[in-house]
């Protein structure tokens, strides 16, 4: 079959690669119709080199058709439609049961220390062959598939597999309180996301980006937007909107590779450097994140606020300002998305056929697996107005 596959910084390729078979009793073969690029993946593309390994295939937010199920897969059935999570979960271990499934005690990568194994994620979470191919072995079948009904477009439930519960878990995090204000610091995908379901839940969303378009998309929904590059001190705006206290809740779905962290950066690029075999273990036990946008967050919170963290952070020893953090009393809530514990809160939307956070029109670019080189590229600089691509295997 064809998947996209990594080679290096910023090397991604469609190759061809041997099909996925069943190899354990529990697994399910689906045959992908779209599968999503994420920003996480960026961070593979770029930061998170030192943990993939040659050849890798990438992606986690698949969707398809059921094509072969292994013997111990419950009641899935060859043909269903079906969308999956990207973590990886058995559903009936102790963690699972708390509804973390991103701590899920069956597919922990307990030799990394980290928690549920991830699709198309690296060696951290697991090495798992990922979602942008033709066809995805998925373990934990009897558990994983989310069915969707026949009818409407991929588009309508592909999010599920990530963006709709990663943004839905950032809100729900953030605890915004009634009639209060919202901070959203990025507008990629999941801040976008974040934004639509925060405003469809009645609050006031500040939204914060760099990019006009990403901006504009926001500001469409209803979010009052503050341009990153017109601004001098974005806490000092959020404060000057908030009668001077800040944001009641701030997400920050920036994560890592933040814009306007000059140092860090330049951190990044001296590991990126280095030969593989030193960075990995050292940069596991370092602060290589780039800093802004949570410093930001912690920044522009009121006093007593919240401060949801959905962007993915990968350093050890970054540091944080714990004195102004306790003193302001903060909430600190974060993690990878819980996928399934969101999916019935979520559904009821996307089975209504106003569409109201918008999903149909969300992708920017619908692309065949040929073009991934290409989508990466522009998704990475925000190019040709990039801001959610899906392949079509
Ligand atoms: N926790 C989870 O389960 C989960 C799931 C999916 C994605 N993520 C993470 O969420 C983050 C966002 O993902 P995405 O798909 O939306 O990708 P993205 O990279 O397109 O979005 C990041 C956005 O932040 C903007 N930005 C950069 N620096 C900024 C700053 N200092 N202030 C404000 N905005 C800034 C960029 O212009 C961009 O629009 C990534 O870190 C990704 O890894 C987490
Ligand atoms: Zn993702
Ligand atoms: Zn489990």
């Amino acid at each position: 079959m064809k998947a996209v596959t990594w080679h290096g910084k910023r090397d991604v390729r469609v190759e061809e690669v041997p099909d996925p078979v069943i190899s354990e009793p529990t697994d399910a073969i689906v045959r992908i119709t779209s599968s999503g690029l994420c920003g996480s993946d960026l961070h593979l593309y770029e930061t998170l080199g030192p943990f993939m390994g040659e050849g890798d295939v990438l992606g986690h937010e698949p969707m398809g058709i059921v094509e072969e199920v292994g013997p111990d897969t419950g009641d899935l059935k060859v043909g269903d439609r079906v969308v999956m999570p990207f973590q990886i979960c058995c559903g009936s271990c102790w963690m699972c049961d708390q509804g973390l499934y991103t701590q899920c005690e069956t597919t922990q990568v307990r030799e990394q220390g980290m928690g549920a194994a991830l699709f198309g994620f690296s060696k951290l979470y697991g090495e798992v062959p990922g979602a942008q191919a033709e066809y995805l072995r998925v373990p934990q079948a009897q558990f994983m598939p989310i069915k969707v009904p026949e009818g409407p477009a991929d588009e309508r439930f592909l999010y599920l597999s990530d963006v709709l519960p990663t943004a839905w878990q950032s809100v729900v995090y953030a605890d915004v309180p009634k009639g209060g204000t919202l901070l959203v610091l990025g507008l990629g995908p999941i801040g976008d996301m974040a934004t639509r379901i925060a405003l469809h839940q009645g609050f006031r969303v500040i939204a914060v980006d760099l990019v006009p378009e990403r901006l504009e998309r926001a500001r469409a929904r209803g979010a009052d937007v503050i341009d990153l590059g017109g601004v001098d001190d974005v806490a000092e705006e959020v404060r000057s909107r908030t009668n001077g206290r800040g944001a009641d809740s701030v997400i920050d779905a920036v994560g890592m590779e933040a814009h306007g962290s000059p140092v860090a950066e330049l951190g990044q690029k001296v590991f990126n450097a280095l030969p593989k075999k030193l960075t990995a273990p050292l940069m596991s036990r370092a602060g290589v994140d780039r800093m802004s946008a949570i410093y930001t967050a912690i920044d522009a919170v009121r006093r007593g606020g919240t401060v949801s963290l959905i962007g993915v952070y990968g350093g050890q020893t970054d540091p944080m300002p714990i004195m102004t953090m306790f003193d302001k009393q903060l909430q600190l809530r974060m993690g990878q998305a819980n996928v399934k514990r969101w999916v019935d809160d979520i559904m009821p939307l996307l089975l209504d056929d106003s569409d109201p956070l918008g999903v149909e029109q969300f992708a920017t670019h619908k692309v065949p697996l040929s073009e991934a080189p290409t989508a990466y590229e522009n998704f990475q600089k925000k190019a040709d107005g990039t801001v959610k691509v899906v392949f079509k295997p």
